[in-house]
């Protein structure tokens, strides 16, 4: 039986739960032997749910990467520059396969890291830099070669997901809802790059660059998060018959690929809708095939493993592919901005001092630039004197919009700031 020797590093929540599969391997379905010959990681003495006493240790994650005593580098220390790029270069160059679970490193350098990788004819694998658990990646590259993919969408952060269905399903503020995925491992170590929207950006900028053969450029993905998104939206939104989830899009248009993360409405009927907890999904759509949905646990130690392992059995028979689908000199689509004239219904938060007159200056600001309401509901002001309002539009361009936000938020009736999210067709 082929014996694959693998060097970790990165040995966080993700790094021990693949040391935890690799000890129990005899349960999995490997078409070989996985040993584990050699770590690294920041700190050796951390307390850890793992021993690593059996494993060489490196205190440099570069020199293991070259080290002859590893068949493939595994790369799960994160950070799209510093060490973890220093060394899946080093291994690539060293002529080692490398599996990464690293979006940020994938999203930023992972094109020019393929054509190292395509050079020396060795596989970069990434399964797990996206979705976690659900095997996204490889469906795109392998599975659907023969669709021509017009939309990929979908819920890609477990931790925003988690936040905004827990929030609503429990009434549990922002802060303590966001602890909690902490601890139970979703989050990233820093968890505003989950809450801003960069990790969900991180993924479908892969996800696009590989769905449309588009060269990825990360600088052009639009990126909004879930940070200031309240339990008060929420419930707003939710009254008015929509969830609000952290949607990451890509989508190809005449002039190239649009890639974005924001905040949507989703109409309660909308299969999104129904996606709640860490989950992710990921919708892809395309001819001939029409629509193919994935849905499982996004985030977390276990399903993170699983993916990084799932890449592991794959090197027992390498048949090497470009890491994107496609080699870097057949790429031929670009990254581009969404356009000001893109027509959709949005929803609009406000809350407006409770006095005469104040809901007519919002409605001035709206009819002043052509946005027409299609379902208003104002409550009752409470002990702050602030009316919470909430607005639906008709299907307006994105520019009449921004210009009537722009007049919205210069009323002296707002008492804060106004809150713009697009509403996904149902
Ligand atoms: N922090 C990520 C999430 C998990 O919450 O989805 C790994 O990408």
């Amino acid at each position: 039986m082929k014996t694959l020797k693998l060097g970790i590093a990165g040995l966080g929540h993700v790094g021990c739960g693949l040391i935890e599969l690799v000890e129990r391997q005899a349960g999995l379905r490997l078409p070989g032997e996985v040993q584990i010959t050699g770590v690294s990681a920041r700190s050796r003495s951390r307390k850890r749910p793992v021993s690593i006493e059996p494993y060489k240790w490196f205190d440099d994650a570069a020199q293991l990467a070259v080290s002859d005593d590893i068949d493939i580098f595994v790369e799960l220390m994160g950070g799209s520059d510093g060490p973890a790029k220093v060394a899946v270069e080093a291994a690539l160059k060293a002529g080692k396969p490398v599996v990464t679970a690293n979006k940020a490193l994938i999203a930023e350098h992972g094109q020019a890291l393929a054509d190292i990788a395509e050079g020396q004819g060795i596989d970069l694998l990434f399964e797990a830099a996206v979705a976690g658990g659900v095997p996204v990646v490889r469906v795109l590259r392998d599975s659907l070669s023969g669709v021509e993919i017009e939309r990929v969408a979908g819920i890609l952060n477990g931790t925003c997901n988690f936040l905004t269905t827990t929030m609503l399903e429990t009434g549990r503020p922002y802060a303590e809802v966001l602890e909690e995925a902490q601890r139970l491992g979703f989050a990233e170590a820093d968890p505003t790059l989950d809450v801003s929207g960069m990790d969900a950006a991180y993924k479908i900028a892969i996800l696009s660059a590989m769905a449309f053969s588009a060269s990825l450029d990360f600088s052009k993905v639009a990126i909004h998060g879930v940070d200031g998104v309240g339990l008060f939206d929420l419930k707003l939104a939710d009254r008015l018959g929509y969830r609000i989830k952290l949607i990451a899009e890509g989508v190809l248009t005449e002039d190239g690929v649009i890639c974005r993360v924001a905040p949507m409405a989703l109409p309660v009927s909308h299969p999104l809708a129904q996606v709640n907890g860490s989950l992710n999904t990921v919708r892809i759509e395309g001819a001939p095939l029409g629509a193919v949905t994935l849905t499982g646990p996004g985030a977390g130690p276990g399903p993170t493993a699983s993916a990084v392992m799932g890449d592991i059995a794959k090197l027992f028979n390498p048949g090497v592919r470009s890491a994107f689908g496609r080699a870097a000199h057949h790429v031929t689509r670009k990254f581009i901005s969404a356009s000001e004239e893109e027509q959709s219904a949005y929803f609009i938060r406000a809350r407006l001092s409770d006095r005469s007159g104040a809901l007519a200056r919002l409605s001035e600001a709206l009819a002043a630039h052509g946005v027409s309401v299609d379902q208003l509901l104002q409550e009752s002001a409470g002990a702050d004197q602030a009316s919470p309002i909430a607005i639906v539009t008709h299907v307006s361009a994105r520019k009449q919009v921004d210009a009537a936000m722009a007049q919205l938020s210069q009323l002296d009736v707002l008492v804060d700031e106004a809150r713009l999210i697009r509403i996904e067709a149902g």
